[in-house]
């Protein structure tokens, strides 16, 4: 069973990272980053993240959910408030965002405090989404054991029924998050594992800037 993976290498040869270079607000830095990802790697796949969380069970757990929109306060998510994240969160508000780009060999590494956005920003989101994914959020109680997927097909079929002629209102148990940040580390491959780690941590209103051994 098992397998040897020792081999397995690539070098990072694909750019630097100097603080000379880079833009004092990482916010600003993300944009610039994000940019260069969605030209290169396309829409489908640049807003994935992870999203760790502490569980009530003191255990940290990360998951992909999508960056739905960014802006000098942080980084906004969407899910259910009742699943397992949503409770995690309501218990323990400090969360950590990553993302890992391949093909620019770069990686994003946000902590910061999460906290609900507002009822009409989470409607918005809700209301531009298609009926499908509407009816979805609705029908999944996420993270809860289910029997079978039939469960969710039946409830599906009912709402569907049920919605046919009436407006999908957001439910009170689904809606945004807000990660604002307190540290952003940008992580850039280089030859020899000598990798590039610029990190900026908020002090005050400050951004300090600091490069970190790879
Ligand atoms: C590509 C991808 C995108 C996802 N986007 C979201 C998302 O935006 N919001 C969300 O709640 N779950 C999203 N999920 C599902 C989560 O990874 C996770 O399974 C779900 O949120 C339940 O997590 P929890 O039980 O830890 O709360 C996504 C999964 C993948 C693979």
């Amino acid at each position: 069973m098992s397998q040897n993976l020792h081999d397995y290498r690539r070098s990072y040869e694909k750019g630097a990272l100097t603080k000379a270079s880079i833009d004092p607000n990482p916010l600003q830095q993300f944009r610039t980053w994000f940019y260069e990802a969605k030209e290169t790697i396309g829409e489908g796949e640049v807003n994935t993240m992870t999203l760790t969380t502490i569980g009530l069970d003191g255990f940290p757990k990360g998951r992909i959910v999508l960056l739905k929109e960014y802006n000098e306060y942080g980084f906004c998510f969407f899910t259910n408030y009742k699943s397992e994240k949503g409770l995690s969160i309501s218990a323990n508000e400090k969360v950590s965002l990553s993302f890992f780009w391949p093909i620019l060999e770069r990686q994003i590494i946000i902590k910061g405090i999460a906290s609900k956005t507002s009822a009409s920003v989470s409607s918005n989101y809700f209301d531009s989404r298609p009926i499908g994914s509407k009816l979805g959020a609705i029908v999944s109680d996420q993270s809860s054991v289910i029997e079978n997927r039939e469960v969710l097909t039946k409830k599906l079929k009912s709402l569907e029924e049920e919605y046919k002629n009436k407006e999908i209102i957001r439910p009170d148990f689904w809606g945004g998050y807000l990660v604002s940040p307190i540290a952003i580390e940008f992580w850039q491959g280089r030859p020899n594992r000598l990798h590039d780690r610029i990190c900026y941590t908020l002090e005050g209103n400050d951004w300090k800037i600091e490069r970190l051994s790879p």
